[in-house]
């Protein structure tokens, strides 16, 4: 394929945002593992799980420093940093319209984790949770590996409510069997947010029904455009009546992956001792590195400036990565996402299933890409594929410019 080697764009600077500065491309080959550039033949590039090229702010790395330099490491408090806490709950506060006590707040060792240790906690073996379908495959692995059984959501992938929860919706997918509600807001892969109109009528839904509701809020960093963002903690507890467990990580929002750093939002405090106790956090079975909730600590509280700059270049990468797309043959995209820094495009129109395009474009084009398949976001995602577009400008314009090079190539073969 005539497309132009990795190496050359790589030599000349890859147009990253001036805020951020160019990632160090030996590093991101040693150490992005997860289908990322540690695990790809050189010279393909990795737009496949959602973990940002882009080096971390400087007052992270700043203040990773400044606490080693004190050589101890010694155990944390069960529930986390206290100053990790009051972070957790003051962004809340400030960014999420929920105002959260910070003994609610329970550190974990990454959103994955903390999204699994709820499930167990809140489901017992045959109950019913209603999970999105698409949807990362997290969410339904939490109910499953709690003994609970998967009632999928599974609204036309390119309908209106693709991505979202409707009450009308809920009514008629919820039994008498349904003990919890998950959602992804925002949602992987759709990018699609739920508005605060949309929160309060689920939760107003769910704790007249008595259903839990698990709230994934991994990607809430991300929310582009200026638009609102409601996160379900607003409305647990006793006052609202609803029984809300949410979930929360500096992966997306932060490009903090590697230190595996999260939180659970417990419906109030005691019903957070109760998590700890049952889940192992007391015995230090549970719990996330000191070292993590420090670095996390200092991005809630002093990376706003490189947060403000990520989302925008977010959102222009969509914008240019969505253009350029939909003029591909057989590509539709029905709309752009309003959060996350991924790109869920329908290929149904090329005829070829999600493996053989993904498969093809990584041989032809050089570009790996993750299928829609059932294995990654449930059977709803079939006939689609996720970009993951964190990186630069200049490499997302090259995966962009191989990927149109080769597409007749990829249908053709
Ligand atoms: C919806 C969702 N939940 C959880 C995670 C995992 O986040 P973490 O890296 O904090 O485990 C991801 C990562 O892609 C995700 O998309």
């Amino acid at each position: 394929m005539p497309f132009r080697s990795l190496e050359e764009t790589l030599a000349d600077g890859t147009a990253a945002p001036r805020a951020m500065g160019e990632p160090d491309w030996a590093a991101l080959r040693d150490r992005a593992y997860n289908l990322r550039w540690a695990t790809v033949v050189r010279g393909v590039i990795p737009l496949t799980a959602a973990d940002p090229d882009l080096p971390i702010a400087s007052e992270i790395g700043a203040e990773i420093a400044r606490y080693v330099a004190t050589p101890h490491l010694s155990y944390g408090p069960a529930a986390g940093l206290p100053d990790f806490a009051r972070a957790v709950a003051t962004h809340f506060a400030h960014m999420k319209g929920a105002s959260v006590d910070a003994a609610r707040v329970t550190a974990t060792n990454s959103a994955a984790s903390a999204l699994m240790l709820v499930a167990r906690h809140v489901v017992m073996a045959g109950d019913e949770v209603v999970v999105q379908d698409p949807v990362d495959f997290l969410v339904g692995e939490s109910v499953r590996r709690a003994g609970g059984s998967v009632r999928r959501w599974l609204p036309d992938a390119d309908g209106p409510n693709a991505g979202r929860f409707t009450v009308a919706g809920l009514k008629a997918a919820v039994t008498d069997a349904t003990r919890a509600i998950a959602v992804c807001h925002p949602h992987n892969p759709m990018g699609t947010l739920l508005s605060p109109d949309e929160v309060r009528e689920i939760a107003r839904f769910a704790a007249a029904r008595r259903i839990t509701v698990i709230s994934d809020e991994v990607w809430s960093d991300v929310v582009l455009d200026g638009r609102p963002f409601e996160s379900f903690a607003a409305h647990a507890g006793s006052r609202e009546g609803l029984h809300a467990w949410v979930v929360y990580g500096l992966s997306k929002g932060y490009g903090l992956a590697g230190l595996r750093i999260g939180a659970v939002i417990a419906p109030d405090a005691a019903a957070a001792a109760a998590f700890r106790s049952a889940q192992g956090f007391d015995l230090t079975i549970e719990g996330a590195a000191t070292i993590s909730q420090v670095a996390a600590t200092a991005a809630l509280e002093r990376a706003g400036a490189w947060r403000e700059a990520f989302l925008l270049h977010a959102a222009s990468q969509r914008d240019r990565a969505a253009a350029r797309l939909s003029r591909l043959r057989g590509v539709r995209i029905a709309r752009l996402p309003e959060a996350t820094f991924v790109l869920f495009i329908d290929i149904r129109g090329t005829g070829f299933d999600e493996e053989t395009i993904a498969q093809r474009l990584e041989v032809l084009a050089g570009v790996k890409v993750v299928p829609g398949s059932p294995r990654w976001f449930g059977s709803g995602a079939a006939g689609h594929m996720r970009l993951s577009l964190a990186t630069t400008e200049g490499v997302l314009d090259e995966a962009l410019s191989r990927i149109e090079c080769a597409w007749e190539h990829v249908l053709a073969a």
